[in-house]
């Protein structure tokens, strides 16, 4: 048996239109937020408290405007309030504890009231091609006893996938529970649904993983769910949770990169939460073609390293409409070196990475919000980030080229606005740092860099950087359009005026303003 999601019908006119909003079951580990609750359109979301912000994540049907209130229940009233994306200009009003506005999209928010921690509000599209548990080729991971308690580590999931893999095509279906996996291989053309309300969880115990590689700064780790080397057509989706239980794992000296499409080709990942990852989150490996959609990662501020979404060795990857919340990188693109540390479980020899997109992304995170590097070991080739935002950061975009000897060439930063920045991540923090490091392994040039309608509404807390090493390392042909500092209605016309002093071992760098 599955439970139904609450449905809220509302505004039903009989025999008309009837619109939705989806809240799913808030899974047993979790408590209800101590701080928030939201009505959307009068009916209760489950809210989750979680560590340094809370959050609440529903589907909904979009083209009509949707009722959003938030109350603040630890609190008086609504004094000062935030929402990001900066840039919708959500109209909201304060009435005593509430927070009201309507949505006619969905859309993921950050809400900051007060002097309260964070609301992450995370509103995805009414969910579509939802499998029927008991349909033909589908496979439930209860005939295959898994336990959805939580009480033991389960076989369950892989046992379905195992089964279903048989019958090429086929979906492995994860009702909502509670489900404390080991390591999880993803069979050739296999499907993964994981429904609301459902949470694969990592124990955090070493023992109960393969220890894959290790990483001399943390430990030894693991890759916990990944696809099998030279799949095609795997797909991981719904609306579940996938919950690296990672602060206890780092605890004991672990680490686990979350989900690891990895040697495959034709993957897609669309609708679920990846949570609390003790390394990197999700990590597109020697992958060619691949499309992530709604993917919302929610890591801690207090683990480090572990990036949201790192993609690596690959080609044709685009990361759509994605929230990445991280102490480490929100968005990166990075190549490394053969069979070194954590490239030691690669399947091929070293890939040049090519053809990547990040579009519609919200970065939050204490390093930079959108980055090539810093392994640039294989050339990376027309990388582009676009229509997105930087809630907060240490930086803001940039390519940090610091290991590696190969080219960053064509890579592209579009339509970004840059809300916040705080700190200085290895020694920078600046809205921009195109830079070429030299850290002895390595130093590479950087070439054909646009940098295109990008709003800085502060500067960081150091100088931006254009700058490359030496005469083999230089940064050349940067195109500049539209970069509006602050909250200026013009564009800077200088480097000066966008804080880029140091332009050492820099050449062709163009100022264009539309
Ligand atoms: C909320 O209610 C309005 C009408 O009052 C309706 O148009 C809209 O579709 C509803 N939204 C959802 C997600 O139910
Ligand atoms: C949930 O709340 C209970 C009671 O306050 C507490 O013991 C428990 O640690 C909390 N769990 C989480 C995951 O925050
Ligand atoms: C996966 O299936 C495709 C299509 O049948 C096939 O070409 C490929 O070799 C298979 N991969 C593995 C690892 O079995
Ligand atoms: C660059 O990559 C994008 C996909 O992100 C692709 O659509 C485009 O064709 C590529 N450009 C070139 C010149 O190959
Ligand atoms: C950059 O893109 C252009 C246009 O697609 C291409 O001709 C050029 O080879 C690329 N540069 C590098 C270094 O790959
Ligand atoms: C902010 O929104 C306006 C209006 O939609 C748009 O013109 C502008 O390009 C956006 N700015 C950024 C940096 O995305
Ligand atoms: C540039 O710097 C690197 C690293 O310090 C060095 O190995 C290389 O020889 C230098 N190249 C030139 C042309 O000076
Ligand atoms: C506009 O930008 C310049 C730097 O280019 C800065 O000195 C000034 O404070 C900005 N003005 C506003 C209103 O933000
Ligand atoms: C950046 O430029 C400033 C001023 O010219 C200089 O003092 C500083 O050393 C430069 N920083 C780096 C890392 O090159």
């Amino acid at each position: 048996m599955f439970f139904k999601p609450i449905i809220a019908l509302m505004a039903m006119v009989v025999g008309f239109v009837s619109a939705g909003a989806v809240s799913y079951p808030r899974p047993s580990i979790y408590n209800k937020s101590a701080h928030f609750s939201l009505k959307v359109n009068g009916t209760d979301m489950y809210t989750v408290s979680y560590a340094g912000f809370d959050y609440v994540h529903l589907s909904m049907d979009e083209g009509y405007p949707t009722e959003f209130r938030i109350a603040v229940t630890d609190q008086k009233s609504v004094d000062t309030y935030y929402i990001s994306p900066r840039n919708l200009s959500i109209e909201a009003t304060k009435q005593g504890k509430e927070l009201v506005f309507s949505l006619t999209e969905a859309q993921y928010l950050i809400v900051k009231i007060n002097d309260e921690k964070e609301f992450v509000i995370m509103v995805d599209p009414a969910e579509v091609d939802v499998p029927d548990p008991s349909a033909d080729g589908v496979y439930n991971v209860l005939d295959y006893n898994a336990d959805d308690s939580g009480k033991s580590v389960t076989k369950g999931i892989q046992d379905a996938i195992d089964a279903a893999s048989k019958k090429p095509g086929s979906t492995v279906y994860v009702p909502p529970g509670l489900y404390q996996i080991g390591n999880l291989l993803i069979r050739n053309q296999t499907s993964l649904y994981l429904a609301g309300g459902s949470v694969l969880r990592f124990t955090g115990n070493p023992s109960d993983y393969k220890t894959l590689y290790s990483k001399s700064d943390i430990g030894p780790g693991t890759w916990w769910i990944q696809t099998e080397f030279g799949s095609t057509d795997i797909k991981v989706y719904g609306r579940g949770t996938i919950d690296g239980n990672g602060y206890n794992t780092r605890k004991n000296k672990f680490m686990a990169d979350l989900l690891v499409p990895v040697g495959t080709k034709n993957f897609e990942c669309d609708g679920i939460i990846v949570r609390d990852s003790s390394f990197w989150a999700v990590t597109p490996i020697q992958v060619h073609d691949a499309l992530l959609t709604n993917l919302k990662i929610l890591d801690r501020h207090d683990v480090t390293q572990n990036d949201g979404v790192d993609v690596v060795e690959s080609q044709r990857v685009t990361v759509r409409r994605a929230i990445a919340i991280a102490n480490d990188d929100s968005f990166s693109a990075k190549t490394w070196p053969y069979k070194v540390g954590t490239t030691v479980p690669y399947p091929y020899s070293p890939k040049p990475q090519y053809d990547i997109l990040f579009d519609n992304c919200i970065a939050w995170t204490t390093c930079f919000g959108y980055k090539i590097g810093q392994g640039v070991w294989e050339v990376q080739d027309n990388v582009t980030f676009q229509n997105s935002v930087v809630y907060d950061g240490g930086v803001g975009i940039g390519i940090h080229h610091e290991f590696g000897s190969e080219t960053a060439s064509n890579i592209t930063f579009e339509n970004i606005d840059i809300e916040h920045l705080h700190g200085t991540p290895g020694g920078f923090g600046t809205w921009l740092a195109v830079y070429v490091q030299d850290s002895h392994e390595g130093v590479g040039p950087v070439t054909d860099v646009t940098i295109k309608n990008i709003r800085a509404r502060q500067k960081g807390a150091r100088n931006a950087f254009i700058q490359g090493h030496n005469e083999s390392s230089i940064v050349s042909g940067v195109t500049i359009s539209d970069v509006y500092m602050y909250e200026n209605t013009t564009a800077a016309t200088t480097l000066e005026e966008m804080t880029a002093y140091n332009t050492t071992w820099s050449k062709d760098i163009k100022i264009i303003n539309s």
